[in-house]
């Protein structure tokens, strides 16, 4: 099973995606996590990218619209070993919702896989902002308000379970064990 985490910068993706594996580990699955942009070296390229200035330009975004489905492609054959639940922080959704144009984004993604479970996790735009560090040029309001619509429409394009991530880490964390354990047929009474 491919379960993804999506949301706005700041959402706490990789703290919900820890307290999820670890859930699910204890509940006797095999779990491996991963995140998008990856630690390779075009990974390492995205980052730079995305600390300049005209990171959201037209231009810039197509180019980046590039890296990030070059990125994603070295960890898409992991994918097909079924004898464990990948979680990851981002996928191609995240270049759906922060890259234009869509047709572009749709065409450089085609050989992405799909999530089985989308989880977004949806954020107050100011509370992003005051949550994140505002070094990487995305990580403005007017920016991540259209990126926040964004997700909440492909949100229908997916298997997805809208998470409210303005509440606290642990009420947020039993959110979404609710939300996945039907998937997983973990009984409700067992979540702890
Ligand atoms: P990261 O430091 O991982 O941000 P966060 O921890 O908040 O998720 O940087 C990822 C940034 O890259 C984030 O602003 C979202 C953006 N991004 C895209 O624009 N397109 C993509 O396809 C992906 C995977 C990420």
């Amino acid at each position: 099973m491919y379960i993804v985490f999506e949301g706005i910068d700041g959402a706490g993706k990789s703290t919900q995606i820890q307290l999820l594996k670890e859930w699910l580990e204890a509940n006797g699955f095999r779990v491996e996590t991963l995140v998008e942009p990856t630690d390779s070296e075009v990974g390492k390229l995205i980052r730079k990218f995305l600390q300049h200035p005209d990171a959201n330009s037209e231009q810039f975004q197509k180019t980046l619209g590039l890296l990030f489905a070059a990125d994603r492609m070295l960890i898409m054959d992991k994918l097909s070993d079924d004898s464990k639940i990948f979680i990851s922080d981002r996928s191609f959704i995240s270049s759906l919702a922060y890259q234009e144009p869509a047709e572009w984004i749709e065409v450089l993604n085609k050989y992405a896989k799909k999530p089985d479970l989308l989880l977004l996790l949806d954020l107050d735009v100011k509370k992003s902002v005051a949550r994140t560090s505002g070094e990487d040029t995305f990580e403005n309001e007017a920016f991540l308000t259209g990126v926040k619509e964004n997700y909440l429409k492909l949100s229908k394009d997916f298997t997805c379970e809208i998470i409210n991530a303005n509440n606290g880490v642990n009420k947020v964390s039993s959110d979404i064990k609710k939300a996945v354990a039907p998937y997983l047929g973990i009984c409700p009474d067992c979540i702890l």
